[in-house]
């Protein structure tokens, strides 16, 4: 693990990582947006922080200059020559058109209104399950023991692997995503992962199932098979892209109903304002920060980009944007302008957005039904994991 410099200026040095940036980065975005609306730093490679609105949805839209080829935050550390997912890849969010469109179009039908439709019970009783577990106890620890639990068994039943599985998944995909300046632990994380779909691959080519990775083994691109490598990129991809993101937003919403009591009065008493406060939760808690690399040197609101920076997808920040959004720090509940893009902009719009309404929805609905009052057991005892994916990892919670 790497030691990181304190930061001294925001608009020319900021650091993701740096622990005020995880526990409060909304003041930090407010005073960049005064200032310095694209935030450079030198910290792990050249790398531009968009904070306003229009700026991430500009960026986001112009592929030719903002490449998907490399969409992690924070680059790995020193060199890793034989990085699996570097030969192959997690298509269609880290592929640029044309290889983009058409692995896209293979996914999107698992995630299409009537499939999602068709996972909700189960993920009702999943959850249901969960507060079977502790509400005897007075109280629990909502991300570990709840929200961390839900998106993974989901998307495990997708994937069609067994549900033992999960808790190996979750520890996988948190060594991605959220151990970025611990390259031993993210490349353990990558390598669990392709590894266990090699096998998995392999077992589906002579006895298919009924499940995402056995129909990308049977789908046909032009009258040829598509190559393993991408069948193994993609199943990465749903369990990458659907597990932390979810957990961080059914986490983040539970902090807020914890430290909110009229928002969770209002949830449940009041079914009409499950629609509108379901997007204003996202929008407030938005939890994934994506990257694009510079294809070639460019200009952009003033910045001197060059071929080879990163520029951080900023949503999170877009979405506080007061510009846009109202008193953009509070959360309202009937808040209907709400163009919000947690789920990003543009080509790369998030594939799975219907599984993770749905799945933050029946998460907070099956809580609140059976546990209406809570709190948190001590605020300072919460703490949050950010970087690419923001949400709570500790947040215990008494009712
Ligand atoms: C609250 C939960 C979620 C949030 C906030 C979220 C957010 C995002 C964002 C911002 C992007 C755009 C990335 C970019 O522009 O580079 C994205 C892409 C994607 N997401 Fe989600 N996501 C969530 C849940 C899910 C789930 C449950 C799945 C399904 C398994 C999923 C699958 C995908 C896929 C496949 C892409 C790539 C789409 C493409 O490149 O065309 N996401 N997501």
């Amino acid at each position: 693990m790497r030691e990181t410099a304190p930061v001294g200026d925001w608009a020319t040095d900021f650091d993701i990582l740096a622990p005020e940036y995880l526990d409060d980065p909304f003041r930090i975005w407010d005073e960049l947006r005064g200032t310095c609306p694209v935030a450079h730093t030198e910290r792990r490679g050249s790398t531009w922080l968009p904070t306003r609105y229009q700026d991430v949805v500009d960026l986001a839209h112009d592929i030719p200059h903002f490449s998907s080829a490399d969409i992690v935050v924070v680059p790995f550390a020193g060199e890793v020559p034989d990085e699996p997912v570097l030969i192959f890849g997690l298509p269609p969010i880290s592929a640029d058109p044309p290889l983009h469109t058409w692995t896209r179009r293979l996914l999107l039908p698992w995630f299409s209104h009537t499939r999602v439709a068709s996972y909700e019970a189960m993920t009702r009783d999943l959850c249901s399950s969960l507060v079977d577990s502790f509400i005897a106890d007075g109280e629990c620890d909502a991300a570990g023991q709840y929200a961390q639990q839900i998106p993974v068994r989901v998307i495990a039943s997708i994937l069609g692997v067994p549900e033992e599985m999960s808790d190996v998944f979750t520890g996988w995909v948190r060594d991605v995503l959220e151990f970025a300046d611990d390259t031993e632990r993210r490349t353990r994380g990558i390598r669990g992962l392709i590894e266990y779909f090699i096998e998995e691959v392999e077992r589906r080519a002579t006895e298919p199932g009924n499940d995402l990775l056995s129909e990308l083994l049977q789908t046909e691109v032009d009258g040829e098979p598509i190559e393993r490598r991408l069948v193994l990129g993609t199943a990465a991809l749903v369990l990458i892209a659907g597990v932390d993101t979810t957990w961080s937003a059914i986490g983040s919403s539970l902090w807020h109903l914890a430290t909110h009591p009229e928002d969770r009065h209002r949830l449940v008493n009041d079914p009409g304002a499950w629609s509108l406060g379901i997007e204003e939760l996202l929008r407030a808690y938005s939890p994934v920060t994506m990257a694009r690399v510079v294809t070639g040197d460019v200009e952009f609101q003033g910045c001197p980009m060059k071929a080879g920076d990163k520029v951080l997808m900023n949503f999170p920040a877009a979405n506080r944007d007061p510009e846009v959004f109202e008193n953009p720090d509070v959360v309202d509940l009937d808040r209907a302008q709400n163009r919000h893009v947690a789920f990003g902009s543009g080509i790369h719009r998030c594939a799975g957005s219907n599984l993770a309404r749905m799945e933050l929805r029946v998460a907070l609905e099956e809580f609140l039904k059976r546990i209406p009052d809570f709190e948190l057991v001590d605020p300072a005892q919460v703490t949050w994991a950010g970087g690419q994916v923001r949400g709570p990892r500790d947040l215990r919670v008494k009712f």
